[in-house]
């Protein structure tokens, strides 16, 4: 959970940005709720490397420097992130840090790192390797270097499978992209494995004009679904960020965006000007019911477990015994719907409680639930027997495949 400038400012970034950002996840309590990673995208460095071959940051924007900033980071309780990537320059055309490694890693340690992002633009082939193989052989290095050289190895966070994507390369069967994220699982934390999330608008003539941004969502939703096999303690599928400030969003989807990311206990990266967040937004930001269900000890990606017109059924096993059904309705208008709980291959004979994590209010189901949602609203419910039943409930099998 944290921040990250990229899809709000891209590279407009500057050390006031960051000590800001700082300041107002503090003050707001999204600090308290869990939010602990700022991290830095691209576009932070000099153009050259230094004389001995080392990436430096820009003096213009980055005044006082990168341990400065680390240091203000740490003192306030956040862990500082940094961004590079696997080919020779960076998406923004900076220095890359292929076949500069393992220096690049002692610099940022050196900073006071702790989470590193890894992307994939202009990876060069070398010694006959094909794109598929450079790639694995770039992220594999960086988890050795990352886990053997370093006092304590960062969070890593891979592009890798981004950059073999259906909609990136065309590739019909896809096989690429599942390969990669094979070793993905092996290397790090976190792996991104769908398109950015929209950072401008739709209109070429103005960019900033708000628009698209639902359906960017909807996108890497759909991708992350068909991912969760790849999912388990220490290892997360990354939708991407979190665009909370976009005004073309409804207070209803951005409460979808969250609640679905969650479902999926993906990493909550927040990608907006924090200071200027409003408190309808901190609150389901916040909710504490929600971020447990994302943080759930199982590690669970939540599956599809229907999808009948516009309404789409997930549920996840939660760490307790529980159960999670999050429902969401991607239709134009208001739409009801009853969810038998077999459905969810629980057994429907039992009484259940089920906790509505938006309204805090719980309430006993007898066979079924039934939800009306607005457009584009989710719901989202912690499942659990009620006194009389049995403790846990059944399992969802995992690694179910929707594609
Ligand atoms: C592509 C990545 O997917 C984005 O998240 C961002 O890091 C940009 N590159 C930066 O150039």
């Amino acid at each position: 959970m944290g921040f990250n400038n990229w899809a709000r400012f891209m590279c407009n970034l500057n050390e006031t940005l960051f000590t800001k950002t700082a300041d107002a996840m503090l003050e707001k309590g999204l600090l308290a709720a869990g939010y602990d990673n700022i991290n830095l995208d691209d576009c932070w460095s000099l153009k050259e490397r230094n004389s001995k071959g080392e990436l430096e940051w820009d003096p213009a924007i980055f005044p006082r420097g990168m341990p400065w900033l680390g240091e203000y980071l740490h003192t306030r309780g956040f862990k500082f992130g940094i961004y590079t990537n696997s080919g020779n320059m960076t998406c923004g055309w900076y220095p890359g840090s292929q076949d500069h490694e393992e220096i690049d890693a002692k610099t940022f340690e050196r900073w006071g790192v702790d989470y590193l992002k890894v992307d994939g633009c202009h990876v060069e082939l070398q010694n006959g390797r094909t794109n598929y193989e450079e790639f694995e052989y770039r992220y594999s290095l960086w988890h050795e270097i990352l886990t053997t050289e370093l006092k304590k190895p960062f969070i890593f966070s891979q592009s890798a499978p981004a950059y073999f994507s259906p909609n990136f390369h065309l590739d019909k069967n896809n096989t690429d992209w599942y390969r990669t994220m094979e070793y993905v699982r092996r290397n790090g934390e976190l792996a991104r494995h769908s398109d950015d999330i929209k950072v401008y608008g739709n209109n070429p003539e103005n960019i900033f004009e708000p628009g698209g941004h639902w359906e960017s969502m909807m996108n890497n939703y759909g991708m992350q679904v068909r991912l969760s096999r790849y999912q388990s303690c220490g290892f997360f599928n990354d939708p991407d960020f979190l665009i909370v400030d976009w005004p073309d969003l409804s207070l209803d989807e951005k409460k979808t965006h969250f609640a679905l990311w969650s479902s999926f206990s993906a990493p909550l990266i927040l990608s907006a000007w924090i200071p200027d967040l409003k408190d309808e937004d901190i609150a389901y930001l916040t909710n504490k019911d929600i971020i447990a269900v994302d943080q759930d000890a199982l590690c669970e990606q939540a599956t599809l477990v229907s999808q009948d017109g516009y309404i789409d059924v997930l549920t996840k096993n939660l760490a307790n015994g529980d159960r999670l059904l999050t429902v969401l309705n991607r239709g134009d208008r208001r739409n009801t719907t009853r969810i038998p709980l077999e459905r969810l291959g629980i057994d429907a004979r039992a009484p259940y409680k089920a906790k509505d994590l938006w309204t805090g209010k719980t309430s006993s189901i007898h066979h079924s639930i039934t939800a009306s949602l607005r457009t584009r609203q989710t719901a989202i419910y912690r499942i659990s027997s009620s006194s009389h039943a049995p403790k846990s409930l059944a399992p969802v099998p995992t690694g179910q495949i929707f594609n």
